[in-house]
């Protein structure tokens, strides 16, 4: 049986900029080059100042005895020609110790209930079509109708020395 810690001892919050180190260091621990090979989405320091300069109000944090036990940072996106508003979930990581203990349940509904305060009437997520857990995670959110996203790459290198042959 999983150790169950109730979940008022996850306390969520916004985050500030005193948080920006230990949010970088664990996404990094989190979206390593094993979390996704591509390199469609890539953990830097940019995504977090970008996100945090820009929606503050969607970069919230967990913390478990005062310590970043996780993170969900958001954003989002008004498209020309709709009325709709969209609220793009670009990053949610939970500490490898203390996930699967209701920490992302807490920090999602969080980051949920500040989208639909600023408007927006849908959430849109993406991950590695082989993330188990952050499918299954999503999923248990109430996200369905998958759709499949095709990346291609196009290694330019090979093409420079082909061209310095010929
Ligand atoms: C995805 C992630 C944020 C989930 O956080 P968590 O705190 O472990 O999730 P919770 O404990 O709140 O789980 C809520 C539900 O999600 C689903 N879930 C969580 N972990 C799962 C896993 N490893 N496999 C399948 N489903 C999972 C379950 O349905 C779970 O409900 P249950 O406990 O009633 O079974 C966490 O696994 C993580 O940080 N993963 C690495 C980063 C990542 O992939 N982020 C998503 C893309 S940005």
């Amino acid at each position: 049986m999983p150790r169950r810690i109730p979940e008022e001892l996850f306390a969520i919050r916004e985050m500030t900029i005193d948080d920006l180190a230990a949010v970088f260091h664990l996404g990094e621990e989190l979206f390593t080059s094993d979390y996704s090979s591509s390199m469609y989405r890539t953990w830097d320091e940019y995504e977090i100042t970008t996100l945090y300069n820009s929606d503050n109000e969607l970069c919230v944090v967990c913390e478990r005895d005062g310590e970043i036990a996780g993170f969900a940072l958001g954003t989002t996106v008004e498209k020309q020609h709709s009325s709709w508003k969209y609220g793009y979930l670009v990053w949610i990581g939970i500490r490898p110790d203390l996930q699967k203990l209701g920490a992302g349940d807490k920090l999602f509904n969080e980051i949920k209930q500040r989208m639909v305060e600023q408007g927006v009437r849908m959430m849109i997520v993406d991950t590695d079509a082989d993330n188990e857990a952050g499918i299954g995670f999503f999923r248990k959110q109430g996200f369905d109708s998958i759709q499949q996203h095709v990346y291609m790459t196009l290694n330019l290198s090979r093409a420079r020395r082909k061209r310095r042959k010929g």
